[in-house]
C-alpha cells in the first residue's frame, strides 16, 4: 500500500503526535527524492529499528551552490512513492518550500571545522544548507533515529555533530554504501551521466581501492595519489577535486595509517560531479 503523502507541517505533526502518544519510536530517512536502492537500504534499516518510519523528500534549494545543478536535479515523486510502497513506511513527507522556508526565514545552522575541507571547500554554503534543512527535518518529525548513507561520509559526520551540538534527541545512524555490480556508488545524479562515459565511472571506486591497498602496503600518500589522479584522467575524468585520507572520526587530515581512516574522492565525469569514499585501516 502506498504511504500517505503529507505535504504540510501540520499534517506531519498530527501523525507524529499520535505515534508519540502510543509510545512508538520514530525513524526518519531524509532524501531529495529520485529514490534508488541506496535510499531504500536506509528505509530498510529504519523499518528494522523503529516502530514508525517517515521518508522525507525535499529538494533543498539552500544546499545547491549551482543554479543549473538545482534545475537539473531529477524530480520523480510518483515513482518514488511507488518504490516505497513495498516497504510499508508510515508517511512520506513532501513539504512545499514554504513549509521549510516560510516568508522571512532568517536562520542558518552551521557546523564549523568538519565542513571546511573536502566537499565543503568546493561547494561553498552547501553544508550550511544541509544542516539547516536537516535540523528542521529532525525537529519537524520528532524522530528518535535518523538514517544516513556513508556514501556522503562528510555529510554523515557533519549531521552527527550538529545533532549532538544542538541537543536534538535524534540518534544519527550511518549505513553502508550501496553500489552497482561494477562498483559505482548509486547516486541520483548517475542518471545524468552521458551514455558514452558511463563505462568509465567505476574507475572512481576502483582507484579508491587501489590507493587503499597501496597505503596498507606502506607506500607514501603523495606519489600514490598522484598516480591515482593520472589514472582517472586517463579513464576520462575531467577534474579530480580532491582525493584525501582523513580520520574516520572527525575527518582530520592523515598521511599515514595510524588510526581508522577514510579515503574520500570527488571528481567530474561527463559534466557530472561524482563522490565516493571507502574505509581504510
Ligand atoms: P540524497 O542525496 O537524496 O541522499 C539521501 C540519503 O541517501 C543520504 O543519507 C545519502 O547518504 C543516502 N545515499 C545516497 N546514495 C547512497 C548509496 N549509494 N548507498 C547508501 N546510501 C546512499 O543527502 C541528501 O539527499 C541531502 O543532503 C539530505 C540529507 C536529504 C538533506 O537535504
Amino acid at each position: 500500500m502506498t504511504a500517505p503523502l503529507l505535504r504540510t507541517k501540520a499534517a506531519l505533526r498530527a501523525a507524529v503526535l499520535g505515534w508519540k502518544a502510543a509510545g512508538e519510536s520514530i525513524g526518519v530517512v531524509p532524501t531529495m527524492g529520485a529514490l534508488h536502492a541506496g535510499h531504500l537500504s536506509l528505509v530498510e534499516a529504519a523499518k528494522a529499528g523503529c516502530d514508525r518510519v517517515i521518508v522525507t523528500i525535499f529538494v533543498n534549494p539552500k544546499q545547491f551552490n549551482n543554479a543549473a545543478d538545482l534545475e537539473n536535479y531529477p524530480r520523480t515523486e510518483l515513482a518514488d512513492a511507488e518504490k516505497l510502497a513495498p516497504f510499508g513506511v508510515d508517511a512520506i513527507y513532501v513539504p512545499g518550500p514554504a513549509e521549510i522556508y516560510p516568508e522571512g526565514f532568517a536562520t542558518t545552522v552551521s557546523v564549523a571545522g568538519l565542513t571546511e575541507g573536502l566537499c565543503g571547500a568546493h561547494r561553498p554554503g552547501h553544508f550550511d544548507g544541509v544542516t539547516t534543512v536537516v535540523s528542521k527535518l529532525f525537529l519537524q518529525t520528532g524522530a528518535d533515529r535518523a538514517y544516513f548513507g556513508e556514501k556522503d561520509y562528510q555529510q554523515l559526520q557533519v549531521v552527527t555533530r550538529m545533532a549532538r551540538d544542538l541537543d536534538i534527541p535524534c540518534e544519527v545512524i550511518g549505513c553502508a554504501t550501496v553500489r552497482e555490480a561494477d562498483g559505482l556508488a548509486l547516486s541520483s545524479r548517475n542518471v545524468l551521466l552521458p551514455a558514452d562515459v558511463r563505462a568509465a565511472a567505476p574507475a572512481l571506486h576502483r582507484v579508491l581501492r587501489q590507493v587503499a591497498e597501496r597505503l596498507r602496503d606502506d607506500e607514501s600518500f603523495g606519489p600514490v595519489t598522484a598516480q591515482a589522479r593520472a589514472a582517472l584522467h586517463e579513464a576520462g575524468f575531467t577534474e579530480v577535486e580532491y582525493l584525501d585520507l582523513r580520520a574516520a572520526d572527525g575527518l582530520a587530515p592523515m598521511t599515514r595509517l595510524d588510526r581508522p581512516a577514510r579515503l574520500l574522492i570527488a571528481a567530474w565525469l561527463g559534466g557530472v560531479r561524482l563522490i565516493d569514499n571507502i574505509a581504510v585501516g
